[in-house]
C-alpha cells in the first residue's frame, strides 16, 4: 500500500480530494477520502443492494435505488447486467458529492456468456491448469460487459450429495479443493486487479457452508474445530493465499454463532490470523437474518453485531443503512470500526482502478470482441471433453467406431438447451448450447429419438415408439439424471437416486440386445444401481455449458479419451451419506467379513464408485513404488513410482498420492490425498512420476487449531483411484 501513484486524473479529473496534482501514497488517497467523508457517505459505502429480481432470496427493502446511488448511500449493486445498465449507475455515482464509483458484481459461476460445465464437473477434470484457463475466460468476459467482481469461487467442502449446492464446488477433499480454489482465484483475478481483463474473486461461503446438518439448505453447522481444520478450513485458507480479494460470510451458523457475526471466523481468523487485507461481503439479505437466527434482537441488533464481528459490506438488507448512524452516535459501534470496513472497500475501488477510470469496464467493442468468442467456446469445449467421467465399459463397447451409422437416442434431457447449461447460468447464451440431439445431427448420423419419460413426472412414455427407436438403431443412447434446477442453491434432496421409471427404462431397453450406453446427467453425485447392472456403458456427463454435444460425441468417439476421475463419492444408497473416502478406522474399523464393526446391517458401506474413480479408454499399470530421501530441508521424503500405459491408445491418468498417519495425537483419516499429477502417454510408455513429501503432507491440525507434523510411521499409496492403491512405509524421524 505503499506505492507511490499519481493521482493526476482522479484528482482533477473527478475532483475527489481537494488538493491540487501531486503524487501521493494509495494510503494517503484513501485517508484523505475518508477524512472527507460524512457519516452517511460511509455508511453508504458499506451498502450492496441488488438491481433485478429476487435472485437468491427475498426481495430487498423497497428503496429508490438510482435515488440512494445519487446520495452516495449505496457503495456496490448486484445483478446489474451490460455495459450499457452499468454505464448507467455508476454515472450515477458520479451525481454523488465525492463522486465514488459503485462496484458490480455478479454470481457468474460457470461462465458468462459463454457455458462452462459446471464447477463439480470442471474439478473431475483434475487438469489445474485448464480449470485456471476456464476461471480466466470467466473473468473475461464478465469484465468485458462491464462487471468487476464475481461471487466465486464456491470453495466450500462437501460430504453431502442431498446439498445441491455441492454442484458448486470442487468435491470432497480438502487438498485437492484447496488447489482448485488457487487455480480458480488466480484465473479470475490474474496478477493485478486493474486488468480489465480480470476482475475480483469472492471466497465463499465462509465457513462451513458445505457441511449443513441432514443436507437441508441454510440448515446448522455443527462441528468441532478440529475437524473444521483439517478438513473444511484448508480451502478457504488456500484462497486467501492465493490472494482472493473478497470473501463473502456463509448463511449458517458455525460452532453456534451466525457466520455473518461470527467474530472467531471473521475478525480473529481472516482477518487477523490470516492477515486477510480485502473486505468480507454477507451473503444474500444475512444480516436481517440474524433476527431469525435469534441472535441479534432486532435489525438494529443485526447490524452493530455483523459489523462488530468484521463483516464489512451487507449485501441486500438495509441493517447497516438504517441502523449504523444511530448505533456510531450511541456508541455501540465505534466510529473506528465503520472506517476500517469503509477503508477496506474502497482499497479494492482503488485497486480495480475505478478512481482513476470508472468506465474502464464499459467498452462496447471489447465487449464485441470477447462475448462468445471462438477462443473462449474452444475453451469451453476442452473442458467439457475433460470433466466427462467413463464409470462403466462392459465389454469395452465404447469408444464407438465409424461402424455406427444409427443412433437411438433417448431422454429429453440429451434435447434440453436449458439443461446443459446447468443452474446459474443466468446469463448464458442459451441459444448457442450445443446439445447431444444438435451433436448427433451434425455428425451426420442417423438419429432414432424418443422422449423414453417424461421430463416432469419421470414416468415412461411410449414405451413402445422407446423400443422401436432401439431396435432399428445401432446402438443406444439413453440421458438419464436431473433437471439443471434440481441441483444448485435451494435445491437440497432427501433422494439422490435418478427417478425409479428411468432406471427401468434403461432394463426395458437392454432387453432389444442393443449395445445401451447411458449418459449421466446431473449437478451431483446420484444413485443409478440398476442402471450400473444393466447398462453396457455409464458415463457421467454432468451439465457441461455451450459445448455440451460435441464434447460428450467426441468422447463416445473416442476422439478424446476420457481422463476424469469423481472429485466426489457417489453413494450406493442414500442412508450412507454423508459418504467420502477419508473417514476414520474408528475403535471397530469397518470389515465387511466382521459383525460389531462399523456398519449396517441392511446394506453395505461401500460407495457406487469411490472418490478418485474413473475409466480411460485404456489401461494404466503402477509399478516400481520406492520412497527416496528428500533433497531439501523441507522435503522430507520423495515418493516415485512408474506409471504404463498398458492400453493400444494414447491417455492421461491422474496419479494420486495418499498419506496414512499410523499413529497420532488425534484420531486420523484411513487415508488423505496429498498429491496428484496428470500425465499423458502413448501405449506402451512409461513415465515415473515423483510426489515431494512436505509438512503439509505430513500434518494436520490438533483440537486447537495448532498445524503439527509428528514423527512417526506413515503410509504412502499411490495409484489411480482412491479404491485402488499400492503402499509403502515410510518413517519420519
Ligand atoms: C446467495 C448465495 O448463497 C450466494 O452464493 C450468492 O453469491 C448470493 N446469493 C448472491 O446471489
Amino acid at each position: 500500500m505503499k506505492r507511490i501513484i499519481t493521482l493526476l486524473f482522479c484528482l482533477c479529473g473527478f475532483g475527489i480530494i481537494n488538493v491540487a496534482s501531486q503524487t501521493v501514497t494509495e494510503e494517503d488517497f484513501i485517508s484523505n477520502l475518508l477524512k472527507q467523508m460524512t457519516l452517511d457517505e460511509k455508511i453508504g459505502q458499506l451498502a450492496q443492494y441488488t438491481y433485478r429480481g429476487n435472485f437468491t432470496g427475498p426481495d430487498g427493502a423497497n428503496i429508490p435505488k438510482e435515488e440512494y446511488v445519487k446520495q452516495g448511500k449505496i457503495g456496490s449493486m448486484l445483478n446489474v447486467t451490460g455495459i450499457k445498465e452499468i454505464h448507467r449507475f455508476q454515472e450515477l455515482a458520479l451525481q454523488s458529492r465525492l463522486r465514488i464509483p459503485l462496484i458490480f458484481g455478479l454470481d457468474v459461476i460457470h461462465g458468462y456468456r459463454t457455458c462452462f460445465p459446471i464447477p463439480l464437473a470442471e474439478a473431475a477434470s483434475f487438469d489445474l491448469a485448464m480449470i485456471e484457463e476456464t476461471a480466466r475466460y470467466n473473468a473475461m468476459e464478465s469484465a468485458a460487459d462491464g462487471l468487476n467482481w464475481i461471487f466465486g469461487p464456491m470453495v466450500d467442502i462437501s460430504w453431502d450429495a442431498r446439498w445441491g449446492r455441492v454442484m458448486e464446488g470442487a468435491g470432497e477433499d480438502p487438498y485437492y479443493g484447496s488447489r482448485v480454489a488457487e487455480a480458480r482465484v488466480k484465473g479470475i483475478q490474474g496478477n493485478n486487479l486493474a486488468d480489465t481483463a480480470t476482475v475480483m474473486a469472492c471466497i465463499k461461503h465462509f465457513a462451513g457452508y458445505g457441511a449443513p446438518t441432514a443436507g437441508k439448505e441454510y440448515n446448522s453447522v455443527d462441528m468441532s474445530l478440529g475437524q473444521f481444520a483439517n478438513f473444511y478450513m484448508p480451502t478457504y485458507h488456500a484462497a486467501i493465499k492465493a490472494g482472493a480479494a473478497t470473501v463473502m460470510s456463509a448463511f449458517n451458523d458455525f460452532n453456534n454463532i451466525p457466520s455473518t457475526a461470527n467474530d472467531f471466523l471473521l475478525n480473529r481468523l481472516l482477518k487477523q490470523q490470516w492477515g486477510f487485507k480485502g473486505f468480507v461481503v454477507s451473503d444474500y439479505n444475512s444480516v436481517e437474518e440474524l433476527v431469525n437466527h435469534r441472535y441479534a434482537y432486532d435489525k438494529k441488533d443485526a447490524a452493530a453485531k455483523a459489523l462488530n464481528a468484521g463483516l464489512d459490506m451487507e449485501m441486500v438488507s438495509t441493517c447497516y443503512l438504517t441502523y449504523l448512524k444511530e448505533l456510531i452516535q450511541e456508541g455501540k459501534v465505534k466510529e473506528k470500526t465503520l472506517d476500517n470496513a469503509v477503508r477496506r472497500i474502497l482499497e479494492k475501488k482503488q485497486e480495480l482502478g475505478l478512481f482513476e477510470d470508472p468506465f474502464r469496464y464499459c467498452n462496447p467493442a471489447r465487449s464485441a470482441k470477447i462475448l462468445n468468442s471462438p477462443e473462449i467456446r474452444n475453451a469451453s469445449l476442452r473442458m467439457a471433453e475433460r470433466s466427462i467421467v467413463l464409470l462403466e465399459n462392459k465389454q469395452s463397447v465404447l469408444p464407438l467406431t465409424s461402424q455406427v451409422k444409427s443412433v437411438a437416442l433417448i431422454g429429453g434431457l440429451s434435447k434440453s438447451q436449458n439443461d446443459m447449461a446447468g443452474a446459474w447460468a443466468a446469463t448464458t447464451d442459451r441459444s448457442k448450447i450445443i446439445t447431444l440431439y444438435d451433436a448427433l445431427l451434425q455428425k451426420g448420423l442417423e438419429v432414432n429419438y424418443a422422449d423414453g419419460y417424461d421430463l416432469k413426472s419421470n414416468r415412461m412414455t411410449d414405451l413402445q415408439k422407446t423400443l422401436q427407436a432401439a431396435r432399428t438403431s445401432d446402438i443406444v443412447l439413453v440421458a438419464v439424471g436431473e433437471r439443471a434446477n434440481q441441483s444448485g442453491e435451494k435445491a437440497a434432496k432427501v433422494d439422490i437416486s435418478i427417478p425409479e421409471e428411468q432406471q427401468r427404462l434403461v432394463s426395458e431397453l437392454k432387453k432389444t440386445g442393443k449395445p445401451v450406453v447411458v449418459l449421466v446427467m446431473c449437478g451431483r453425485p446420484v444413485i443409478f444401481n440398476e442402471i450400473k447392472e444393466k447398462a453396457d456403458a455409464v458415463l457421467c456427463t454432468w451439465w457441461l455449458g455451450s459445448e455440451a454435444g460435441n464434447a460428450i460425441c467426441n468422447v463416445l468417439w473416442g476422439t478424446y479419451n476420457p481422463s476424469a476421475k469423481l472429485p466426489m463419492t457417489f453413494p450406493a444408497h442414500v442412508g450412507q451419506i454423508p459418504i467420502y473416502y477419508q473417514y476414520k478406522s474408528t475403535g471397530r474399523p469397518t470389515s465387511l467379513k466382521q459383525t460389531y464393526t462399523a456398519s449396517y446391517i441392511d446394506y453395505s458401506t461401500e460407495p457406487a464408485y469411490p472418490f478418485g474413480y474413473g475409466l480411460s479408454y485404456t489401461t494404466f499399470g503402477y509399478s516400481d513404488l520406492n520412497v527416496l530421501p528428500g533433497k531439501s530441508p523441507d522435503i522430507h521424503a520423495e515418493v516415485s513410482v512408474k506409471v504404463t500405459n498398458q492400453g493400444q491408445r494414447t491417455g492421461e491418468e491422474i496419479v494420486q498420492l495418499y498419506v496414512q498417519d499410523k499413529v497420532a495425537s488425534v484420531t486420523r483419516p484411513i487415508k488423505e490425498l496429498k498429491g496428484i499429477q496428470k500425465i499423458q502417454m502413448e501405449p506402451g510408455e512409461s513415465k515415473t512420476v515423483t510426489f515431494p513429501i512436505t509438512n503439509e503432507a505430513l500434518g494436520f491440525y490438533d483440537n486447537e487449531m495448532n498445524y503439527k507434523v509428528e514423527p512417526g510411521e506413515f503410509i504412502f499409496m499411490v495409484g489411480g483411484s482412491s479404491n485402488n492403491l499400492q503402499q509403502i512405509t515410510f518413517t519420519l524421524k
